[in-house]
């Protein structure tokens, strides 16, 4: 997998400005300007190169760790990954045999991260488009992640966000699970009248009130990279701190 990224993004590892890049996406990420840091096919092929990599192994681990999800992961099973355009969660789902892949983001991957899918082998509905608008039927899916990007829908709109998962509640067939993921700590948070809720608390709410049950929950977990792991690619692979929630539609 890992062969797959350093192949696919060559010319990128080896550009001068590739530091750069990641400097302007990494601070625009930490103000939360999300339309800053995906603005550009240089800012996207560095987000690929420097995060997709790290993610795709700690996605890898986690899809295999929870034996909920692993299950759900089967073949001919259809997922679908919110924001997912950046190819990690792709990466990781081509390690579960026929499982079809269908990804909404709105920024314009596909022709960024076309290498990648080819490299891999897998091929991948894309949908360019907002996710809060649900130009997809959550009936066709078996599972839906939305990971590192339950914080953008947030800042978007909390309303919208809100409007979003009740929509879906309505229209997803029971057993479908949710897999959310996030930094864990103070960097996911959700404003409410002035109050600041952690992220997961707030998602909990919303999820038990919408018929949704917990499969799995943990507010911070670490997923490091092997060392034996880390020389199969020319870039610092970082670990992951994340929280995690998996939800069954009942
Ligand atoms: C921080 S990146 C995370 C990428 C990837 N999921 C990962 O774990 O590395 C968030 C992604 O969500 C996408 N995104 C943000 N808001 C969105 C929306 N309303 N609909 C669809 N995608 C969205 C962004 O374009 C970006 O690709």
């Amino acid at each position: 997998m890992l062969k797959a990224f350093a192949n696919a993004y060559a010319a990128t590892l080896a550009d001068p400005q590739l530091n750069t890049n990641i400097q302007l996406v990494k601070e625009a990420l930490y103000h939360r300007n999300y339309e800053e840091a995906f603005n550009s096919p240089e800012r996207l092929r560095a987000y690929i190169v420097r995060w997709s990599p790290a993610r795709a192994l700690a996605y890898t681990h986690i899809f295999k760790q929870y034996e909920a999800i692993g299950q759900a992961l089967a073949p001919e099973s259809n997922v679908l990954c919110i924001g997912g355009g950046a190819g990690a969660e792709i990466a990781a789902l081509s390690n579960f045999p026929n499982v079809r892949v269908t990804v909404i983001d709105l920024a314009v991957w596909e022709p960024v991260v076309e290498p990648l899918t080819q490299a891999l082998g897998t091929q991948v509905k894309i949908i360019n488009d907002d996710a809060l608008r649900i130009p997809f039927n959550p009936a066709e899916f078996d599972v839906i992640t939305s990971l590192f990007t339950t914080n953008e829908l947030f800042t978007q709109s909390k309303a919208g966000t809100l409007k979003f998962l009740a929509a879906l509640t309505a229209k997803c067939r029971p057993g479908t699970l949710f897999v959310i993921i996030e930094s864990a700590g103070s960097y996911s948070t959700v404003d409410v009248n002035g109050k600041t809720f952690p992220m997961q608390f707030f998602l909990d709410y919303t999820f038990k009130r919408d018929s949704w049950e917990h499969v799995y929950r943990s507010d911070a977990e670490w997923y490091r990279t092997p060392q034996e792991v880390e020389q199969n690619y020319p870039y610092k692979l970082e670990n992951m701190r994340y929280m995690i929630r998996v939800y069954r539609h009942l």
